[in-house]
């Protein structure tokens, strides 16, 4: 059976025990409300991990709109019992002042990565959630941690986070889990009505667009997100352009005058009641 956890000495002490049995402990921390997504990570890291810890946490300090915070859906029932069908081992599920003790009284700031996509659009965002992953990855140090793609920007900030304070941790990137017609799976689309919800399927389409430009031998950055700019101008009746950007990856800057190397293509995207964000990776190496 699952355990949950809620107090941050409860769960440093399950890993220590863990830890003490040799076994490897893999973390995939979460805001809930989970969906095939989050369960991709679970499922990777039960392959790849003997302990499988995840956390349910709505991080206040990321976000920017405090209705986006207040809205952000929620069913903690409903995710324990898919965790614990999906092999996690331990559920984390501290409340607010147990992962805040003294506030914002201590926080950490990113200065790299940050000034692009959506750290560009949402000010502050990646400092709230290196400060909570900062926070997390020091109760339950596990061996692995787990992140989505559909969040590139937040793995690639995340490898720089690792790297800065030396946490002993391995990142494991995981592919972006989609909806058959091809919207990324999202907390957030619940948000969207049955029109946006259609139109929200063009966002992929549009990247695509973009790869295929990049295939027939484009290696201008701004022609190529142009590409996908103009097929959302096309496409895009009810959704708001937030960014089109193509960028090397995960440097998230252009190098140099032509495209080369690691890449992404990512967008954007703003309804009435939900910000929509996707991304294609690639190397055209
Ligand atoms: P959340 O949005 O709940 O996402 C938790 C993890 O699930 C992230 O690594 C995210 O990239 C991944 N994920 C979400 N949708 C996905 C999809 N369609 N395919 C694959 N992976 C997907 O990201 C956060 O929470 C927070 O910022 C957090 C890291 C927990 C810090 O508060």
């Amino acid at each position: 059976r699952m355990l949950r956890i809620k107090s941050p000495e409860d769960m440093a002490r399950f890993v220590k025990e863990q830890k003490k049995a040799g076994r490897t402990v893999g973390f995939v921390p979460t805001m809930g409300f989970l969906h095939e997504g989050h369960l991709s990570l679970f499922q990777k890291a039960v392959e790849t991990s003997d302990c499988v810890i995840a956390s349910v946490f709505v991080n206040p300090t990321q976000f920017g709109e405090r209705e986006d915070y207040i809205n952000y859906p929620q069913d903690t029932e409903r995710d324990a019992r898919l965790a614990e069908e999906a092999g996690v081992d331990a559920l984390f599920l501290p409340d607010e002042s147990a992962v805040y003790p003294n506030g914002t009284a201590v926080t950490v700031k990113v200065n790299e990565k940050t000034d692009v996509l959506c750290g560009r659009s949402r000010p502050g965002h990646f400092d709230g959630v290196a400060t909570v992953l900062t926070k997390l990855f020091t109760i339950v140090q596990p061996d692995h941690v787990y992140f989505g793609m559909k969040d590139a920007q937040q793995v690639a900030v995340v490898s720089s986070l690792i790297q800065a304070f030396h946490f002993p941790v391995k990142m494991i990137p995981c592919p972006i889990v989609r909806e058959p017609d091809g919207l990324a799976r999202s907390s957030r689309n619940v948000r969207l009505n049955a029109d946006e919800r259609k139109e929200a399927a063009e966002l992929r389409k549009g990247l695509e667009q973009g790869m295929k430009t990049l295939k027939q031998g484009e290696r201008d950055f701004e022609k190529i997100a142009d590409a996908v700019r103009s097929y959302y101008r096309g496409h895009l009746k009810l959704g708001k352009i937030d960014y089109v950007d193509v960028l090397n990856y995960p440097d998230l800057k252009r190098n140099g005058t032509v495209l080369s190397g690691r890449f992404i293509i990512a967008c954007a995207v703003r309804y009435g009641r939900a910000r929509l964000i996707d991304n294609i990776t690639g190397s055209t190496a």
